[in-house]
């Protein structure tokens, strides 16, 4: 049965920043930012947006197109979770009124838990013929301010539909997956901002690629050049480039050309190039900024896709694009959405980076910013309050 990936759906914020105006500001080249770390822009989510709202928000354009009907399980991945006991998933539960025969719950393993989720679902879909998962990777990454880290925050979600009738991309069943106890990075439950050691965690990442691969190259029986893009887990996107020319030593092939990694994964960088990190969303940020703006058609092509997260999991995997798949993106959508970004500047950055929810139990109302769908609009007597402000035309 090919089970993979029937819809996708990817949403940012409304605000970013542009790294040049950061990069003067803390008196560092532009192009280390733009070349050497291959960011323009990042996405910055509002007070009164957090991931149940981003990830309702993403959720909701797939929902309004192809209804609610069969989904019976929904993975909620983060690790910007907004509550040490209740999942995610079942505030979007609410939010986006699915079926009451539904299991919810919400996944966490750094920015690997996208990838948790969907492998996990198409063994649910196997074992529930004719049934949907939902799937929501959702997270806000924050790093301190002045930090080597810094440039490379980001927000955003992305919301996929795993189904036996995929009409994107199929997920080949071999997988090379690897784990690791490492402290690349973390974040302590007394933190809003996540601790790194950036270099080391750069290495790691780059070690688990190559553990990943050579597992999932010995099940699948595939090469390097059976693959004809490649989507990586994007912290920032030079490491795509670092990513593909490790492979390709590994498998013995010659490194990459500048032409080749245009073609292998220039599309792919499109997206997270001016959002910045979304960490459990971002490879299938990557993977939607593919299939939105290839200009050739990929019907049939094979995709590589590496996911990481720090601590560590790393798991190396493939798809095959569906013929067809073109008229079933937000391709459109998504450009919009991107272009309609509003530009804050540097103070405005920093005020809304400092601005924090009272951690006092205290009953706060959060103003209003532009948000999508849903805002978060309060706290009262300890409960994150929630509203709908329009519903998405089909
Ligand atoms: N023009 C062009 N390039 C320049 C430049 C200039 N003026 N100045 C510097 N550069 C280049 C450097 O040569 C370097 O290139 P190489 O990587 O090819 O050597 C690149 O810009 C970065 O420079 P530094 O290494 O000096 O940068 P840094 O010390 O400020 O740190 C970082 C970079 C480690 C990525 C840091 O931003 C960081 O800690 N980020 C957060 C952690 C992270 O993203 N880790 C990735 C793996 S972990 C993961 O994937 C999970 C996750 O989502 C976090």
């Amino acid at each position: 049965m090919p089970i993979g990936i029937d819809a996708l759906s990817f949403y940012s914020p409304a605000y970013f920043l542009d790294l040049k105006n950061l990069a003067v500001a803390r008196n560092v080249d532009p192009d280390k930012y733009i070349v050497g770390i291959g960011q323009e822009r990042m996405s910055l989510s509002p007070p009164d947006e957090d991931v149940v709202t981003m990830g309702a928000s993403a959720a909701r354009r797939i929902l309004a197109r192809d209804g609610t009907e069969g989904i019976e399980l929904l993975l909620f991945a983060t690790e910007t979770g907004v509550d040490q006991s209740k999942a995610g998933a079942l505030f979007v539960h609410g939010l986006l009124d699915l079926p009451k025969r539904c299991r919810g719950v919400e996944l966490k393993q750094a920015c690997y838990s996208g990838t948790a989720a969907l492998q996990l679902a198409t063994a649910w879909v196997a074992r529930n013929p004719g049934k949907r998962a939902l799937i929501i990777a959702s997270d806000i990454a924050r790093y301190d301010l002045r930090s080597p880290g810094e440039c490379t925050q980001g927000a955003g979600a992305i919301a996929l539909i795993v189904s036996e009738t995929p009409r994107l991309l199929v997920i080949d069943p071999p997988s090379g997956y690897v784990a690791e106890d490492v402290m690349d990075f973390w974040r302590p439950n007394y933190r809003e901002e996540a601790l790194v050691d950036g270099p080391y965690s750069t290495r790691v990442y780059l070690h688990t690629l190559t553990l990943a691969w050579q597992q999932y190259a010995a099940l699948s029986k595939l090469g390097y050049r059976d693959h004809h893009r490649f989507c990586y887990h994007l912290p920032f996107t030079r490491i795509a480039m670092k990513a593909q020319s490790r492979l390709a030593r590994e498998c013995g092939e010659p490194i990459p050309s500048e032409e080749d990694l245009k073609r292998l994964i220039g599309d792919s960088l499109m997206y997270n190039r001016i959002t910045g990190n979304t960490y459990t969303a971002s490879l299938y940020e990557s993977l939607s900024a593919l299939l939105d703006t290839s200009i050739v058609s990929l019907d049939g092509l094979r995709v590589g896709l590496f996911s990481y997260g720090s601590g560590c999991m790393g798991e190396f995997f493939s798809g095959t694009v569906q013929p067809g798949y073109r008229s079933h993106l937000f391709a459109e959508e998504h450009r919009q959405m991107l272009d309609a970004r509003t530009e804050l500047t540097l103070g405005q950055y920093e005020d809304i980076f400092n601005l924090m929810i009272p951690r006092d139990g205290e009953d706060h109302l959060f103003a209003q910013y532009r948000t999508g769908p849903f805002r978060l609009s309060g706290i009262s007597q300890h409960k994150r309050v929630y509203e709908e402000l329009f519903s998405v035309a089909k």
